[in-house]
């Protein structure tokens, strides 16, 4: 398969989890890919995971320097980028009554100024044609106790596409939301260790096992972003769903 032939993609956080998978998914699909991530060790068993066809770039979303330094870095290799995939997201589980600054300031830092940055930094090396995808959650249209702050960053990362759909309007630049439903990945299953089993159920009673994958039913649902409209994208999800409820 080589429908990402010659393709330049950023994935920011794909060291772990649905960015990772995305990354092994495009390069096999002949992208290059750039992936990012905090911890330079799982960089480093990321590339060694996805093969050739991968560069790492060590940064934190939410440090603009550090974007600074990885468009700089894609900007000299391949002077373009044709898909954008800021994916890099954490949560904080804190119930109203305990929401500490600090929190909000990480996951509203990482998830709404990262997302930010990251597209603003990355759009001049994107031309018509590119297709920019942002990663939301289903928690950013529902409640979820001890999840609220976020929940309102994923709705903030909803909304800043819709306007962005609207500043683009013109130049054949995509914008794009996936919106996993809880996926079991490491950020999620640690995120889960840390509570008790009770409240675990609490918080994510629609969480799967995982064992069906849902990785790679999102990794699909990336492919279809940056290949067809977002339209396209609605359709093939209500198909999907109305296929799964014969
Ligand atoms: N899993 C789910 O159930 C679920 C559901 C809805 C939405 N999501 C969203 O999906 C995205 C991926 O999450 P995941 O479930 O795949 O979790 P994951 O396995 O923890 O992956 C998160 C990735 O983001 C990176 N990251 C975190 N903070 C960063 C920062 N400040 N700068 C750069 N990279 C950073 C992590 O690497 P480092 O730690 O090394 O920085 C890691 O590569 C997130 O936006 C998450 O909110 C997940």
């Amino acid at each position: 398969m080589s429908r990402l032939k010659g393709k330049i993609a950023v994935i920011t956080g794909a060291n772990s989890g649905i960015g990772l998978a995305s990354a092994k998914r495009f390069v096999a699909e002949g992208a290059h890919v750039y992936i990012t991530g905090r911890r330079q060790e799982e960089l480093d068993k990321a590339i060694q995971a996805v093969g050739a066809g991968v560069t790492a770039v060590q940064g934190d979303v939410s440090n603009l320097e550090d974007l600074d330094r990885l468009f700089a870095k894609v900007r000299s290799d391949h002077g373009r980028i044709d898909v954008l995939f800021a994916n890099a997201g954490l949560g904080a589980t804190e119930p109203l009554g305990k929401i500490t600054e600090s929190a909000y300031d990480l996951v509203f830092g990482v998830n709404v100024k990262g997302t930010i940055f990251t597209v603003q930094k990355g759009l001049p090396l994107m031309r018509d044609g590119g297709s920019i995808i942002l990663t939301g959650s289903t928690t950013a249209s529902m409640g979820t106790p001890a999840f609220s702050i976020y929940s309102a960053s994923k709705a903030a990362i909803r909304n800043l596409a819709r306007s962005w759909t609207l500043d683009l309007k013109g130049t054949g630049i995509r914008v794009n939301v996936l919106s996993p439903g809880a996926t079991a990945t490491p950020g999620l299953l640690n995120g889960l260790a840390r509570t008790s089993k009770k409240s675990t159920r609490q918080y994510f009673g629609y969480f799967s096992d995982g064992n069906s994958d849902p990785r790679g039913k999102y990794v699909w649902l990336v492919m279809d972003a940056i290949l067809a409209s977002g339209a396209a994208v609605v359709r093939r999800v209500l198909a999907s769903v109305a296929e799964k409820s014969k």
